[in-house]
């Protein structure tokens, strides 16, 4: 498709270095639309907070003070490790860190007193904001950012909410019953999509293991790099679990006739688009994250699944213990605490984040464990 607006200074980079070097995957491309370290989306300081996304935890701190009292009973399920690494994988610019740690600090301080939280941002415009909000938690010890994540992580979590649907997709066609691969290549000045072959044997491999195959003319994205994150996830952690939040689906169901043409989106100021192609550097790039792949390449690495609940049923099942006290601040006036009740039902209603949204949890070195996150309502 014909593009009138001006390149971006990546769009000018990518169709010169396609022209020296050839055509790129989509997972190369998306790699440099999203982290390229000057021109990429995620790499520049979040100047226009909630420009073109906003997540969970930008609506209420309800959501990191119910993650917060999640993590408390991991810390007991692990019989109350001295040292309980919380590890937040794509921190940002930390807000869920801030309603986390503060609440912890606040409500559940034994809890506290034992944590030791890791935001791990590649992005330096980001890591530098969250460590400004952490403030006292710093200085208590408590918080630390990274760059990347721990070596070893002994005991603990590691969560994440909505990184997974941001790390690079590959992207494949079935035609006359042979997969080949979406390439991003360059015609004239302009970006556009080549088939070619598969890059590499792993594509296929993706679908066998999952016991996939697509319909005639499906398009689909493998997340190769999702299979290699959970997997080094799982090795890094000693005992404990693994708690990831996004919107995504099990395969069979990713993979169905309801989405014949895969499910990545391209988001500029709120509007969702399918030209993945346009702006590259200025829109937001997410496609649906696969669970049953977090789970058995998980597998490979010892983490067993622990449940999949919609977030809906997970807050509800850490909230209703209290009545969601633990939405309010101390001194709020009743209108205050209406508008609370009001967000809330954005975070769990089925038309809002609710029933998009998924929360997927593994373990490992603990037996069958029980969570109150994942109890039936
Ligand atoms: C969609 S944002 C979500 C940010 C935050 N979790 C939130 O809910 O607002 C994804 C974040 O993950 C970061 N990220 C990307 N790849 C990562 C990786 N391999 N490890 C840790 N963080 C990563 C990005 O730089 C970005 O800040």
């Amino acid at each position: 498709m014909p593009r009138t607006t001006t390149p971006t200074p990546l769009a000018r980079l990518l169709v010169a270095r396609i022209r020296e070097r050839g055509p790129l995957t989509f997972a190369e491309y998306m790699r440099e639309c999203l982290y390229h370290p000057e021109h990429g989306y995620y790499s520049r300081a979040e100047t226009r907070r909630f420009a073109d996304y906003y997540t969970s935890v930008d609506v209420h701190p309800i959501f990191g003070r119910l993650v917060a009292r999640q993590l408390a009973e991991l810390w007991v399920l692990l019989d109350r490790p001295a040292e309980f690494w919380a590890v937040e994988a794509g921190a940002g610019a930390g807000r869920l860190s801030q309603h986390l740690l503060d609440f912890a600090a606040r409500e559940l301080s034994d809890f506290y007193r034992a944590l030791r939280y890791v935001a791990v941002e590649p992005s330096p415009a980001r890591r530098a904001a969250h460590t400004a909000s952490f403030g006292s938690h710093r200085k208590a010890g408590r918080a630390v950012s990274a760059a990347e994540w721990p070596a070893e992580i002994p005991a603990g979590c590691i969560f994440s909410n909505e990184l997974l649907d941001a790390l690079p997709v590959h992207r494949v066609v079935r035609e006359k019953g042979i997969l080949r691969e979406i390439y991003v290549a360059a015609r004239g000045d302009e970006l556009c999509e080549q088939l070619g072959a598969l890059s590499a044997p792993a594509l296929a491999e993706y679908f066998r293991t999952q016991g996939i195959e697509l319909l005639e003319g499906q398009q689909a994205e493998v997340g190769l790099e999702a299979c290699a994150w959970i997997e080094d996830a799982g090795r890094r952690l000693g005992r404990g679990f693994v708690l990831t939040v996004d919107y995504g689906h099990e395969a069979r169901e990713l993979y169905n006739e309801r989405h014949l043409r895969g499910t990545l989106l391209a988001y500029h100021q709120h509007r969702a688009s399918e030209d993945l192609l346009a702006a590259p550097g200025e829109q937001d790039l997410t496609a649906h994250v696969n669970f049953t792949a977090l789970d058995l390449w998980g597998r490979r690495a010892g983490l067993e699944r622990t449940g999949l609940v919609s977030q809906a049923r997970f807050l509800l099942a850490l909230g209703r213990g209290n009545e969601f006290a633990d939405l309010y601040d101390p001194g709020q006036s009743e209108v205050e605490r209406l508008r609370a009740r009001l967000l809330l039902k954005n975070l769990i209603f089925p038309e809002g984040m609710g029933e998009a949204f998924q929360v997927f949890i593994q373990h490992k070195g603990i037996e069958h464990p029980h969570l109150t996150g994942l109890e039936p309502c």
